[in-house]
This record gives C-alpha cells, structure tokens and sequence, in this order.
C-alpha cells in the first residue's frame, strides 16, 4: 500500500492506545483500574446539556461562520476577561474542535517547512508529532538540572535563527507542574523581544491547587494582543469534564486568526453547532462546577501524593495543578515502556510510559478518577514492584501471588 512519507512517520497517539486496550481488557471481564486517563469523570454541566438540547429540539441544525457562533465568541470573550484581564476581539477568537485542533490549525499556519519549534520536557504526547504535520521540527528541551521544570537558560542556548515558536504548557501534562511566575515572565519577555511566538496552552490553567492562582500570562506584557507573540489555547475539555464536546479555542492577533480560519474551512468548516452551543452554556452557567471539579481533583492529589511518598524507591514531585503526577520509577526499571506493560500484564493498572513524554524512567499517573481507583491502582503497583509489599493481593475475587521477586 502507498503511504505518504509524512502520514506513515505520525506514532499513533499513546494514550488514546491505552484507552482501548483497557476497554478490551475490561470487556472481557477484567477488573482493569485506569490511572492514564486524561479526563475527569464528573458529568457534564446542566447548563450545557440544556442549551445544546435547545439548538437539537429545534431541529434546524445548519453551517455556521467556521471561527465559531457570535454567541460562543462572545462567552469566549468574557471568560477571557475574567480570567485574563484582557478583552479580545472577537477577530481574536477562533473556536475549533478541541484545542488540540486549535494547536494544530495554529502550527499549520505559522510554519514553513524546517522551521523549528521548541517544545519543553516533560510535554503532552501530541506537540512533536502536530510540529511534523506541519512539516516543522521539534526541538526538545529537557531540564539540564533533572528536574521538571523548565529553565530558561536551557531554552536561550536552543534558539536560533530557525526557532518560530515555543509551546508552554502550565499546569503541566504529564508532570502536573505549574511553573513560576518567574519563569513566566522570563519567556513571554524573551518571546517578545525576539518575535518568536510564544504557544500557552492553557487547557488546565484553573485546575490549580493550594490556593494558587492561574497564572495570567497578558500580565507580563505591555502589548496589545494585536501586536503580542502570546497565542493563548484553551478549551472545555479539561475545566468542565467535558472531553467528548470536543471545543477549544485559540487567542491570537486578527492576522493569524484569520488564515487559521481559512484552514479550517478547508478542513471541517465550523465546529458543530450543537457543541459550540453545549461550551457556551458550560461558560456562561453555574462556574461553581469548575471549583468543586478543582477541590475534587486537589483531594486526589492529596492522597495520591501520601500512597506514593509510602513507596519505597520511587521518588515523586508534588503536583501544583492538573490531574497527573510523574513519579521516578528508574530504580525499578529504567525502560518505562517494559514497565508500563509489565503493570497491565500482572497488576492490570494502566499508566503511561514516560518515554512518550520525553522523561524516560517515570510513569504518567492521572488521578482524574475515584479515591478506590487512586488507592487500589498504587496498591497493585506496589505488589507487582515493591518486595517489602505483601506477595498476596485481590483482583477483583481473584487471589494472585507475586512470583517474580
Ligand atoms: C496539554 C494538553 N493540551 C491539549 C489537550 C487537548 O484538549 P482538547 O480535548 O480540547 O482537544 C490535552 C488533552 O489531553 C492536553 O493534555
């Protein structure tokens, strides 16, 4: 079969395989606990089923402009007002099916072949690939220090005269991370000063925890979104727990928003207004959704935080918003795909190996599900790797007995 060169080198997305794996398993019966998956399990809100059962119950369910409905703009609009302290214009705004469509009609549109994007690691799975797509090249920069969070003397000694964009992503997945403010600054004063842009993806900027606040990245500029390097990306997915509604959006100056629109059109034309619709209501209802998601999720946190610091051997930093941690897991074993299918073969936990995000040796853990998942997953892991755990353990009405150490 004839593949393109281009198509046949995109690696399938890791967790999305994970996902269906764990179906399979749990299809046939398998008591599978899932800490990969990156979704909240609350339901949607209210206000959103009512306003998108609205627009079906009127049965008139057409095209409409492909940067998103006036109505959802202008919702779009004020939560950036409230959460940024900016006011875009709705020329700023592109709504598009996810923000991982927005990310990708983004990189489409700013890229020229081998133009060099610098993604930082730890970072999302999807990034390098999107930046092939667009027949740019990633360029990963990992902390030189070890750790997690980025450092901007790494990030100057890999700009050069090819760098167009940097993409940020705090609170960060997989490492929950939420960079400083300092750090902030720094990059958006760098991106400014050199006219790179500057990519914030802030999917999860309101999942933050122990009183943090989200950190407004307009606050570290003096210009106008028009003149800004800043391309703001956001969407419902993460805030709302609503994943499947598939919204997002981008804010960035009227030039760059404009031919985005133009490529989506060629794409999939506007996002369905039905969801576009469900998003509005989402933003413009009962915001307390979002905070009692957040306490949830910070609880989750918590006591995924004490079972692993009980851990011996595993070493763990503290996350400060989203709902992952990327614990250290090389002194078990150091090739984190071997162990990630090790864990779903004899424990059947789902994790995701930290090689898909740049950092070899640690495993993506999400605690967006139950306080039995988060305790029951950790448990197992715990008696497939650790010898001092007990070597009896109940799967579902299953006894197994660790063999193996
Ligand atoms: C960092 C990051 N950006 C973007 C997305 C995609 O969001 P959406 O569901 O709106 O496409 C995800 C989803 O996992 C993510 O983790």
């Amino acid at each position: 079969m004839s593949l393109s060169f281009i198509a046949r080198s995109i690696a399938e997305s890791p967790t999305l395989r994970l996902n269906e794996e764990a179906e399979l398993l749990r299809q046939r019966g398998e008591s599978v606990i899932h800490l990969g998956i990156g979704e909240p399990k609350n339901k949607a809100p209210i206000n959103a089923i009512l306003t998108s059962a609205a627009i079906l119950s009127r049965a008139d369910v057409k095209y409409c402009p492909t940067d998103g409905t006036p109505s959802l703009k202008k919702a779009i609009i004020t939560y950036t007002e409230e959460n940024y302290g900016k006011v875009p214009d709705p020329d700023n705004v592109i709504v598009c099916s996810g923000a991982k469509q927005a990310i990708f009609n983004l990189l489409y549109t700013i890229l020229n072949p081998q133009d060099e994007v610098i993604i930082l690691a730890p970072y999302w799975v999807s990034y390098p690939e999107m930046v092939r797509m667009a027949l740019g090249v990633p360029v990963f920069v990992t902390p030189e220090d070890g750790g997690l969070h980025p450092r901007m003397k790494d990030i100057i000694e890999a700009v050069g005269s090819a760098t167009k964009a940097i993409i940020v992503n705090s609170p960060n997945n997989p490492s929950g991370l939420v960079y400083s403010d300092e750090f902030m600054s720094e990059i958006v004063e760098f991106c400014e000063k050199r006219g790179i842009y500057l990519i914030l993806d802030d999917i999860y900027h309101k999942l933050v925890f122990d009183s943090r606040r989200p950190t407004p990245c307009y606050e570290f500029t003096e210009k106008e979104i028009e003149d800004s390097r800043l391309i703001v990306i956001n969407g419902i997915s993460k805030l709302y727990g609503m994943t499947g509604f598939r919204i997002g959006w981008a804010i960035a100056p009227e030039k760059l928003v404009k031919v985005m629109t133009n490529v989506q059109s060629q794409v999939t034309s506007c996002p369905s207004v039905i969801l576009q619709s469900a998003a509005e209501g989402a933003l413009t209802g009962i915001q307390s959704i979002v905070e009692s998601l957040r306490l949830t999720i910070e609880n989750n946190r918590n006591i995924i935080m004490s079972e692993l610091s009980a851990f011996n051997g595993v070493k763990v930093t503290k996350p400060g918003g989203t709902f992952y941690c990327l614990p250290d897991f090389s002194s078990y074993n150091k090739n984190s795909v071997e162990l990630s299918e090790f864990l779903l073969r004899k424990a059947l936990v789902v994790t995701v190996p930290g090689k898909e995000f740049g950092m070899e040796g640690h495993l993506r853990l999400s605690y967006a599900g139950s306080v039995r998942e988060i305790t029951e997953g950790i448990t197992r892991i715990k008696w497939a790797l650790d010898p001092n755990s007990p070597n009896e353990i109940y799967i579902g009405n299953r006894k197994l007995v660790r063999d193996w150490l």
